[in-house]
């Protein structure tokens, strides 16, 4: 495909923010999507549409070659997704990138990757092009939990599990490389790390990059659903919840080499990120 045009949904969130430049690189012709009006992105198109609203989102998508499909983990999402995916065929788009889950399952105890396996599923009898990136645990969620880090604390209900976790950067290039290679498309392929890291190990990590003491306590679920009621709704807190029981049952370790398949280099390591981000979990941060 020569300089195909990319819809990216979620453009400002963690993966499109940095697909954006990552789609640029390779020449695509970029339109953002936000909910908010005002909203610039450097070298790309903006435009406002709402996956609620189906009228704008069928606007957004007219002219588009290839869109890259990715929102929130609301009860909702399923259902949002699902009628993008179907304005998008109806658009006459060529090929459908989705933003799913590592582990995403019809019959998974864990919410978020039913929901996921359900868009999936739909996406599969879609009748256009499609490819699904199932991405582990993301290295930048540690990036919500910074000021106890930066305090020199990192809790979670995982025990002593390994998990493949990601960097949210590789997975925007992997996409990229998706997006605008034909002959990457179709398949599914499962995003991790390069190697799967306990959150002692992250700790360690952590504490290296930001030059001070940062220890990993495991903590029990109720403890930490307590320490985060309030902060997150109800419905996030308990898929969340419902996630670290996935991690800790150790069924999130697989490495895969996907990242450097596509991308043609090794996905960035835990001490990677921590060097990179090593300022937000400094202590005052
Ligand atoms: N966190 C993890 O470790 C992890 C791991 C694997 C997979 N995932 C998956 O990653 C996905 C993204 O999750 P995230 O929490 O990281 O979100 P995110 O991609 O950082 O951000 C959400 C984006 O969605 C947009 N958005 C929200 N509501 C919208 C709506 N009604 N219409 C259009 N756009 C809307 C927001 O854009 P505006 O506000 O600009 O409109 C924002 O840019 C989820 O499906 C999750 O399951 C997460």
């Amino acid at each position: 495909m020569n300089s195909p045009t990319v819809l990216v949904t979620g453009a400002t969130g963690t993966v499109g923010s940095a697909l954006i430049p990552a789609l640029r690189a390779r020449g695509a012709h970029v339109r953002a999507m936000t909910r908010s009006s005002g909203r610039a992105f450097p070298g790309a198109e903006t435009v406002v549409a709402d996956l609620q609203d189906p009228r704008s989102v069928a606007a957004a998508l007219d002219g588009t070659d290839a869109v890259f499909l990715n929102s929130p983990s609301t009860p909702e999402a399923a259902a949002l997704q699902i009628q993008f995916a179907d304005l998008a065929r109806d658009g006459g788009v060529r090929h459908l990138v989705l933003l799913s889950q590592y582990g995403a399952r019809a019959d998974s105890p864990v919410r978020f990757l039913r929901w996921h396996a359900e868009v999936e599923a739909h996406v599969h009898q879609l009748g256009i092009d499609h490819t699904v990136l199932r991405p582990n645990l993301y290295l930048q969620a540690l990036l919500g939990f910074a000021g106890t880090i930066a305090q020199g604390r990192l809790a979670a209900p995982i025990g002593d599990a390994p998990v493949s976790a990601i960097d949210t950067r590789d997975i925007a290039e992997a996409a990229a490389a998706v997006l605008t290679d034909a002959g990457r498309t179709g398949g599914t392929y499962t995003l991790t790390g390069p190697r799967a890291v306990t959150h002692q190990q992250i700790a360690r990590a952590l504490s290296a990059a930001a030059g001070h003491e940062i220890t990993f306590q495991d903590v029990p679920a109720e403890q930490f659903s307590a320490a985060l009621t309030g902060v997150l709704p109800p419905w996030q807190l308990e898929g969340l919840i419902e996630d670290y029981a996935h991690y800790a049952r150790r069924e999130a370790a697989e490495v895969h080499t996907a990242v450097a398949d596509l991308t043609g280099r090794p996905a960035r390591d835990v001490t990677d990120f921590a060097r990179d981000h090593a300022a937000a979990f400094a202590p005052n941060h």
